[in-house]
């Protein structure tokens, strides 16, 4: 029942094209112009009371409706100020829905508690959730305690998640803070998620669905980030992915009290790709297993899926990576008739004292190279055929 939104909250609503440069080089670079959208209000206007007590669950409903209203008009603004603002369950719906605009729900220990003894009979309402919108800003904000997703945007463009924290207990499950999906342009910067799954996830639709809808989630830049993820990955790739996920620079992540750093994942059935993926400066602290790639995330949406649809994990780079307490270095176990591709550089992890010397690196249908990798990689990751895919064309052109 409880939704703490602390602090401030600036969401921004409606069409602000442009505002992250369509050339540019780096998602990040560019900031949208904060400029008074024509309509402008402030939560308070609609009766909301940010003591912490008072359930506003009425006041931000009426506040997105009326907002989402001008949203054809030059965009309009939602301002609320400093406090903490309690808001009510009401529906199956998320809290904010960018595609209706038109809900707000609750969450809390009855979610998680609920999911756990199996009688909830909904699928759990995330946060956040944007469809279909191009110019989305969500910053300056604190979220506690979201049920499922806090932060997700669909068939996006334009989006920017930045100085925002978001946490969940290390319990929660499937808790994830922000999760791009099949969503272009998106910056990621400045924030603290710590969830009970993921941290942070990059999906593109699920086997048969997600390849024929063909939507990938590609442009996407993330830095400057505090994750801990307790069950799942920092951040992870897929395992939707069918629609593909390109483009995407990692860097300067720091990971702590996580199970996976960074986790690739997918399955035959997929179809899709993930490729031109690089990641670097990272640190890790007391995780289990740092870099994980799997093709056995066999979990379909329905048997209607084509086994023949193989994922391609290509041009995936790895480099600056300093670890501490870790238990496994990296588990690459790809499909036989599609090997993933990686490239790791100048990683250095400390191992614990439960982590076996010649389990540090688990192997198979895995072809890569490595430099300056300790400790030393598994021989699949050592040669260097396939060195000059990755190298010449610099991942910074595309983005
Ligand atoms: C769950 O949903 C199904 C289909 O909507 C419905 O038939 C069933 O009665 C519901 N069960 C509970 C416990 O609400
Ligand atoms: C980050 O957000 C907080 C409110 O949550 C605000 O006080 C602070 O000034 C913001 N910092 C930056 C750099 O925008
Ligand atoms: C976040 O807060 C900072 C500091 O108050 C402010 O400069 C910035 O414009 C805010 N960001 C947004 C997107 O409102
Ligand atoms: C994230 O944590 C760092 C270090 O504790 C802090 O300086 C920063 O303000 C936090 N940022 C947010 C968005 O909470
Ligand atoms: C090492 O990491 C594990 C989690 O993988 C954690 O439980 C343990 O407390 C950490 N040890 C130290 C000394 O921090
Ligand atoms: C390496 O690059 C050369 C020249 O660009 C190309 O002919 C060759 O096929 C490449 N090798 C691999 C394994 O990609």
């Amino acid at each position: 029942m409880k939704m703490l939104v602390a602090l401030l909250l600036v969401f921004v609503f409606g069409n602000t094209i442009g505002v992250l440069g369509q050339d540019s080089k780096e998602q990040c670079k560019f900031k949208p112009k904060l400029e008074p959208r024509p309509h402008s209000v402030s939560i308070v206007e609609f009766g909301a009371v940010g003591d912490g007590k008072t359930l506003n669950t009425g006041a931000f409903q009426n506040a997105i409706f009326y907002l989402n209203s001008f949203a054809d008009k030059g965009g309009a603004q939602l301002y609320v100020p400093p406090g903490k603002w309690l808001t009510g369950r009401s529906r199956y719906r998320s809290l904010i829905n960018g595609y209706n605009l038109n809900d707000v729900v609750v969450t809390g220990s009855f979610w998680w508690d609920s999911f756990m003894s199996h009688t909830l009979n909904h699928s759990r309402p995330h946060l956040v959730e944007i469809v279909g919108s191009n110019g989305v800003v969500v910053s300056n904000l604190t979220f506690l305690n979201a049920p499922a997703y806090n932060i997700h945007p669909v068939y996006c463009s334009h989006v920017l998640v930045q100085n925002i924290s978001a946490h969940a207990p290390p319990t929660s499950p499937y808790t994830v803070g922000v999760v791009p999906d099949s969503s272009d342009h998106v910056c990621i910067e400045s924030c603290n998620i710590s969830m009970g799954y993921d941290a942070i996830t990059l999906k593109s639709g699920w086997d048969e669905y997600g390849i024929a809808y063909e939507r990938p989630t590609t442009r996407v830049q993330i830095k400057e980030v505090n994750l801990q993820a307790s069950a799942g990955s920092a951040v992870a790739f897929g395992s939707e992915m069918s629609g593909g996920i390109s483009h995407v620079l990692l860097e300067n992540l720091h990971v702590t009290n996580s199970f996976t750093g960074i986790a690739f994942r997918t399955a035959v059935g997929r179809g899709g790709y993930i490729k031109n993926i690089e990641v670097s400066s990272v640190k890790m602290e007391n995780i289990h297993t740092a870099i994980i790639a799997t093709g056995q995330s066999e979990f379909h949406p329905d048997q209607k899926y084509d086994p023949s649809a193989l994922p391609v994990l290509d041009q995936i780079t790895i480099n600056e990576v300093t670890g501490v307490n870790i238990t496994v270095a990296g588990i690459f176990t790809g499909i036989k008739n599609s090997p993933f591709e990686f490239t790791l550089s100048d990683i250095s992890l400390s191992l614990n004292a439960a982590s076996s010397s010649t389990s540090a690196w688990v192997c198979s249908d895995v072809v890569g190279s490595s430099k300056s990798v300790s400790p030393d990689p598994c021989p699949e990751l050592k040669s260097s055929s396939l060195s000059n895919s990755t190298s010449s064309e610099g991942l910074a052109s595309y983005l």
